[in-house]
């Protein structure tokens, strides 16, 4: 077992570089089976997630070529089966992409059903629906999904619900569907854009994204290309909210400052200092930390990606704040393992009331999914004490070089080997 081992107290002060988006990796990976080429990705996170979607990728028989820490090659040409079971594909929720992509190249697909964070149902009745609209039929048999075609005609789509999965599994599967496909309360987030913009890359015709209507003209053929993937809205924010929870001065590079709105904003109302550069933020603290209101929103508003780690800053925060979780059913299992670290909050379904503490105390957590797992380490890097973080595999699906770039802004974290719960040195 290892943990991470954060001594907390120690103000955050440096420059921290912000790693491609894994929300866009995740997708645009996939999109490459698309391809009639070789694609070249640049700016790919190094992370479990991405290692994860590049092996299925390799399993299938894509030649997948690492040319560097971020950057792959891959040539999809060799995948000969539109087929991807294996246990990586359960254990990764964005593994559903596949559908889209083998849909849109083969006109059919069987995947296995996604797995993925846990908080609250995960359904997915939005994609097959847009399936259905462009000619697919789908059934479920032994825990795969079988989507298949005999001929894959654009159709307008409106989502029930705005869905980030579901607007990226429509574009795969329409960009060379015949004709026209629109789809409407399509999800606005950054990384619907870049995969829309990596997409067009190869030759597709998508129009739109970022709006919530997205028209899509079906394409013959989509050519190899090279493309770098977006600096990651949420990492970037993980660190501003760092920054703040330590009465800290950040520099944190490598970003697209409109993608950071919402954030800056609250963390503004909060009375943090946010500076804006071209491709930076300079996050510090001067006086005490305001309480504030947060609702979780598809983009642009608050990103629900982002509600952990403002609700733990929010922890140390004068006065009583309401964290309204709008997006998923179930998103506060962090709440009970921040009470352990002294924190004062009570949950009642999507709500969670947080009476803001002068400072939390370190203590034994643990990690209950990936932005729960940023919460946990931002609680406590403000924390008095020691505190020791389990199941950290959640915060390395989706933070890149997390304790190296901690370390560089002056934490005091290290990973140690456990065995059976006994801590060894690392
Ligand atoms: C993506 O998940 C992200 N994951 C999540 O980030 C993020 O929380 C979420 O979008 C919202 O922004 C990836 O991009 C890999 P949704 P996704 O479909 O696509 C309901 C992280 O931390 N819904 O936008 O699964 C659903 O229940 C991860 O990086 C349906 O009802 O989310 C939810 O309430 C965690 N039917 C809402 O829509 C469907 O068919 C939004 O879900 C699909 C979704």
């Amino acid at each position: 077992m290892r943990q991470l081992v954060i001594n907390g107290g120690k103000r955050l002060e440096g420059t921290v570089h912000i790693s491609g988006a894994k929300n866009a990796a995740v997708a645009i990976i996939p999109a490459v089976i698309l391809s009639d080429g070789v694609c070249r990705i640049e700016n790919i996170p190094n992370i479990m997630d991405v290692n994860y979607i590049a092996n299925i990728m390799h399993e299938m028989g894509a030649r997948v070529n690492r040319i560097n820490k971020s950057t792959l090659e891959i040539d999809p040409s060799y995948i000969r089966r539109p087929v991807a079971d294996y246990d990586i594909v359960r254990r990764m929720r964005a593994s559903c992409y596949l559908l889209g992509a083998l849909l849109g190249k083969f006109s059919q697909a069987e995947v296995a059903l996604p797995g993925g964070c846990d908080f609250g149902v995960r359904p997915i009745d939005q994609h097959l629906k847009g399936f259905g609209i462009l000619g697919a039929a789908h059934s479920v048999v032994g825990g795969m999904i079988n989507v298949k075609a005999e001929h894959l005609t654009g159709g307008h789509v409106y989502l029930d619900v705005v869905s980030v999965g579901a607007t990226v599994n429509i574009m795969l599967a329409a960009v060379k569907a015949e004709g026209r496909t629109i789809i409407e309360n399509a999800a606005k987030e950054p990384h619907i854009v870049d995969l829309a913009n990596f997409l067009n890359s190869m030759g597709a015709d998508v129009r739109g994204a970022g709006t919530d209507v997205i028209k899509i003209n079906g394409v013959k053929h989509l050519n190899g290309t090279t493309y770098s993937i977006i600096p990651d809205q949420i990492e970037a924010g993980t660190y501003m909210v760092a920054a703040a929870a330590t009465g800290g001065d950040v520099m944190i590079r490598n970003v697209i400052t409109k993608h950071l709105d919402p954030i800056t904003l609250k963390l503004r109302e909060m009375g943090i200092q946010v500076e804006e550069f071209d491709d930076a933020v300079r996050v510090s603290r001067a006086g005490e930390l305001k309480r504030c209101n947060v609702k979780t929103h598809p983009h642009p508003g608050f990103p629900t990606d982002m509600q952990p780690q403002i609700a733990a800053l929010l922890s140390i925060a004068e006065g009583t704040s309401i964290v309204t979780e709008a997006v998923w059913d179930n998103r506060f299992r962090y709440v009970e393992e921040l009470k352990r670290m002294g924190a004062v909050i009570s949950v009642d379904g999507k709500v969670a009331v947080i009476e803001g503490v002068k400072e939390l105390n370190g203590a034994p957590v643990k990690a209950t999914d990936l932005r729960a797992g940023a919460a946990m380490v931002i609680a406590a890097l403000s924390a008095k004490g020691v505190t020791h973080i389990e199941d950290i595999e959640y915060i390395e699906r989706g933070y890149e070089d997390i304790v190296e770039k901690l370390s560089a802004l002056g934490a005091d974290i290290r990973i140690i080997y456990t065995d059976d719960g006994v801590a060894q040195r690392a």
